[in-house]
């Protein structure tokens, strides 16, 4: 089995490709939305099929990017049933199996931490991918999402500790540059639930940890609650996340752009930009709803918006409205993107 552990240094996550090697079928344990292109490009450099990508839990850290892997590259997005996310493609629960190649993982449910966390075990019991329940002389918090020590105390002790004490533990994050344990280890060292602890010594600590919220909890979990992308049509009211409002691909140049499936979805919703010159726009059609603002004029008109609002850029073949979203980008819009191929696929379509 080919095993690579990968690093988001903003949120302290690790990210875990597993594959096959025969069969070249990998799967990636919890990526990171941010971390899309190198993941990508690591499959493609290895020669590797994503067929699964596994949320160990909806994380409140960051978004994930498996909603927009199985857009780029078809894999199914895993999560587990009692985590209350929407539009994942399978769900598991504790017994689950997940087979890609020659390799089997067996899902573990492990609540505390959230409801629906799991811990997902290879077959031989070799390897277990613990999330956010067990971190190397660490556990996850338990003050937030249905969080709760006694069930994180039970998972740790009866699905953890109760695998070969050679099993190595590959956490979902750590904070102090440490990368992998052992169910041994942890068994001996951990200050919270190793060593002989209680279970009313462990809520006691954990009752007293006070640490500060998630900067990004806000927008992760109602993100993830969708395998990271939000619906524009549910983004009324609530706070946008960053990157996780649409199914945003980056051309190699760096410019963000949607699809024209997702501006047909979208439209009405959304601030639509089209920066052809009027009279172009009236002889060759425009989608209902744009705003003509001709592209030597986008940055004056620029400063009367919303920096947070989504806004999509257009033009007849998607190369103007692109040097546009990447020049409102620089600018500080947060949410934009250029519809690709333009007025010419729009009307193809
Ligand atoms: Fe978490």
């Amino acid at each position: 089995m080919l095993l690579r552990q990968l690093f988001d240094h903003e949120t302290w996550t690790y990210t875990y490709l597993l594959a096959c090697e025969e069969s070249g079928e990998a799967v990636l344990i919890d990526p990171v939305i941010d971390q899309l292109e190198r993941d990508i490009k690591l499959l493609s450099e290895l020669g590797l099929k994503l067929v699964y990508t596994l949320d160990t839990h909806a994380h409140a850290d960051h978004i994930t990017g498996c909603g927009l892997l199985r857009q780029r590259v078809g894999s199914k997005a895993v999560i587990g049933a009692s985590s209350g996310a929407e539009g994942a493609d399978v769900f598991v629960e504790d017994g689950s199996k997940l087979k890609f190649g020659s390799i089997e993982l067996e899902v573990r449910a492990t609540p505390g931490h959230t409801d629906g966390c799991v811990t997902f075990v290879t077959a031989d019991h070799k390897h277990a991918f613990t999330g956010d329940a067990l971190f190397i002389r660490g556990t996850g918090r338990t003050d937030f999402q249905q969080g709760s020590a006694e069930r994180l105390y039970r998972s740790i002790h009866d699905k953890i500790f109760t695998l070969p004490d050679d099993t190595i533990i590959w956490p979902g994050h750590d904070y102090r540059g440490m990368t992998f344990t052992t169910v041994g280890e942890e068994k001996r060292l951990n200050p919270r639930v190793g060593d002989g602890k209680t279970e009313a010594e462990f809520t006691d600590i954990m009752d007293n940890l006070n640490l500060p919220t998630p900067k990004k909890i806000d927008v992760a979990v109602p993100a993830n609650l969708h395998c990271g992308i939000v619906p524009a049509s549910s983004m009324s009211g609530d706070p946008l996340p960053e990157r996780g409002w649409a199914a945003i691909e980056r051309t190699p140049e760096g410019i963000p752009e949607v699809t024209i499936g997702w501006v047909d979805d979208n439209k009405g919703a959304i601030r639509m930009v089209d920066v052809r010159e009027p009279d172009e726009a009236e002889s060759d059609g425009k989608i209902e709803g744009v705003e003509v603002i001709p592209m030597g004029t986008v940055d004056e008109a620029s400063k009367a918006w919303d920096k947070e609002e989504p806004v999509i850029t257009i033009c007849r073949s998607g190369r103007r409205s692109g040097r546009v979203a990447l020049e409102l980008e620089k600018l500080g819009f947060k949410r934009i993107a250029s519809m690709r191929g333009g007025m010419v696929a729009w009307q193809s379509q």
